[in-house]
């Protein structure tokens, strides 16, 4: 349900990238007439397409003094079946999957369902999302952290047959607690066997949970002990909830993000009414159905108002600490952040994130100083910086716009109090200096060579609208590469330009034929190779479904460019009812770890042929992966010959 954003909240009229990128459409017809299929440009010439430049496992020798392809693996086609598929040569297991005990004392999964709140506080959370690994030691470490996100709970997978409902006495109060503890990180010590395979180790010293119960700290321009902060409910603040993407610190910090929090929220009260700052956010009185509130009064917004704002920030969890407190960082922004990807430049830490909703916004923080000077004032450096969003002029350029108090519109003269107030109300700042909207933007990479940035673009009003070939509405989706001025991450001008347009030409000419079909990427990660990962999250709506475009792609799946080549395979396709998300590699390239989430959801393709999943039968749509009740999971691709991934 969270991929379906028809509509956005964004009323503000600022421009749209889509207007620009019909404005460089046109141009590059003009220019280049049917080598409109270019489009994507940077991808430039391919060395080889699909299969042709396939050799297993094996690598092929270099002709002609051409350089070596990255991506030396037979590409796997799209698929439609409820299980993964690597390529020739490859193996795949799963760890940790939802339920996973992770202390000695944790109780074991139960398959229908039937552990409580209180175990499933002690076992993996569910949706697994957002994911780095932390090693211990060098680049041929064996072991180390598995730290991931879980993002939401899916009703009908983790209640048992007797139902879902959320009532207002103890057994919906025990449904709702069973969600919260469900969300949030997981951290798990896992480890490399003799034999090649990885598995977590139970009981490990460092493994921990961070639910939507946990006591969160603040820090940075809006504290805790601000007044938009106090709620009677929760007077200190607990809980992270829909962790979608992540990031992480030179300094060896995880970074959780909070995505669509407003949907957790409601009230069966008449009266209430959202503020336009609320309603910027997407708060409603039905929020997205969870229905919480009819049993917590922490989620009633009638009740406990300002619980709201404390949300949508970034979380700063130090993984190698299991008693340290998270500490929400707000000079971040409060937005729907999808990730948060640090790199470093002239020493600072700058910090890119999206807010994915359709229409909203791309942002990057500068820190002030040096991140190491920060740390050695005992300061963080994610609290003293400042914040920045996106303005794409309508050519191949833009900058960065402060969100400053004071600066530009944002004055007291306009109604903006301070810097608190800014930072609470990030999304109505950004609509005042004039950003421009964007088409979901979900994931940040940089590439640690170049300093290139890849931004997600997933769709635009939902993949509901007619497929055709300009992109507004976007079915599809697509990649686009900002250049930094001088490649350094912490100016206030640069360069953008298409990617990787995704889609099928089939349906959309304008997509290059000599790529795989994909849809919908979210997920992108650069690896020390400089290779580009990509992963789709076609919504459950549109997945298989002639009638969206969407037949011929299949599953979700992943695939990995060559950005120097403009070579791109696809690399593994999903189960049925899931996406692809997650992705990090052990520091040898040896193992390459992805999350399945949500796999067996209720999906509009599959439940036509099998009927929908519901309590009673979860089933219906993945039974992936033990043939039973379809359960999120972590999956570690290898060589069989435990080679480097790809090459
Ligand atoms: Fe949770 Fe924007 O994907
Ligand atoms: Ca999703
Ligand atoms: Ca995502
Ligand atoms: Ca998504």
């Amino acid at each position: 349900m969270f991929d379906e954003h028809p509509d956005g909240s964004n009323n503000s009229g600022n421009p749209s990238l889509s207007d620009l990128i019909e404005v460089r459409l046109g141009r590059r017809r003009l220019l280049q007439g049917a080598a409109a299929a270019s489009l994507a440009g940077v991808l430039a010439p391919q060395l080889a397409s699909g299969t042709a430049a396939a050799s297993g496992a094996s690598a092929a020798p270099a002709t002609g003094g051409r350089k070596r392809s990255k991506l030396r693996f037979e590409e796997v086609p799209p698929s439609t079946d409820d299980t993964i598929v690597v390529p020739p040569g490859y193996v795949w297991d799963v760890i940790i999957p939802w339920g996973t005990p992770l202390f000695n004392h944790s109780p074991e999964f139960a398959e229908d369902a039937s552990n409580t709140a209180a175990d499933q506080e002690l076992q993996v959370g569910f949706n697994h999302d957002g994911m780095h690994y932390f090693p211990d030691g060098g680049r041929h470490s064996r072991r180390g952290l598995l730290v991931l996100n879980h993002e939401y709970t899916d009703a009908n997978q983790i209640y048992t047959a007797a139902g879902s409902a959320i009532t207002p006495d103890e057994a919906g109060a025990e449904k709702v607690a069973k969600a919260l503890a469900a969300h949030g990180v997981t951290v798990v010590e896992i480890r490399r066997g003799k034999d090649g395979a990885w598995s977590y180790k139970r009981g490990a010293r460092r493994n921990r949970r961070v639910t939507g119960t946990t006591p969160m700290a603040f820090s940075g321009p809006v504290g805790a002990d601000h007044p938009m902060m106090q709620s009677p409910v929760t007077p200190s603040p607990i809980g992270t909830l829909n962790n979608c993407a992540m990031g992480y610190t030179p300094w060896g910090t995880y970074l959780a993000c909070e995505e669509n929090w407003n949907g957790y929220f409601g009230t069966a009260d008449p009266a209430w009414a959202a503020t336009p700052a609320e309603a910027r956010y997407g708060v409603s009185a039905i929020g997205f159905g969870y229905n919480w509130h009819i049993a917590s009064p922490r989620f009633d917004v009638s009740v406990n108002r300002n619980e709201l704002n404390h949300y949508g920030w970034v979380v700063e969890i130090d993984p190698q600490r299991p008693s340290s407190t998270p500490v929400k960082r707000t000079a971040l922004g409060r937005i729907k952040h999808e990730g948060a990807t640090v790199t470093e430049a002239r020493g600072r830490a700058v910090v890119y994130t999206g807010d994915d909703e359709n229409g909203d916004y791309f942002y990057k923080f500068v820190g002030e100083r040096a991140w190491r000077r920060h740390l050695a004032r005992g300061e963080s450096p994610l609290d003293h910086g400042i914040l920045y969003v996106a303005a794409f002029d309508g050519v191949d350029g833009g900058s960065w716009l402060p969100l400053v108090h004071g600066v530009g519109p944002l004055t007291v003269e306009n109604g903006w109090v301070d810097q608190a107030d800014v930072l609470l109300r990030t999304r109505q700042a950004a609509d005042a200096v004039g950003a421009t909207r964007l088409h979901r933007p979900e994931w940040v990479a940089v590439d640690e060579k170049t300093k290139d940035v890849y931004l997600t673009l997933t769709n635009g009003t939902g993949n509901d609208a007619p497929v055709n070939s300009d992109r507004d509405p976007n079915p599809y989706g697509h990649v686009i590469r900002l250049k930094e001025h001088r490649r350094d991450n912490t100016q206030l001008t640069f360069k953008w330009d298409v990617f990787v347009l995704a889609g099928d030409p089939a349906y959309d000419p304008a997509v290059p034929t000599d790529q795989p079909i994909f849809g919908s990427p979210d997920g992108i990660w650069v690896d020390s190779l400089r290779r580009v990962w990509i992963q789709t999250d076609i919504s459950n709506s549109s997945q298989n479904r002639a009638d969206r475009g969407y037949n011929n792609i299949g599953n979700n799946q992943m695939l990995v460019a060559d950005p120097d080549t403009g070579e791109i395979k696809r690399f593994v396709t999903g189960p049925r009812g899931c996406e692809i998300t997650g992705v990090i590699a052990s520091p040898d390239m040896r193992a390459l770890f992805i999350n399945i989430q949500h796999p067996g959801e209720s999906t509009s393709f599959w439940n036509t042929q099998f009927g929908a999943p519901t309590v009673a039968n979860p089933t219906t749509v993945s039974t992936w992966p033990y043939g039973g009740r379809p359960r999120p999971a972590t999956v570690v691709i290898r060589r069989a010959d435990g080679g480097v991934i790809g090459l």
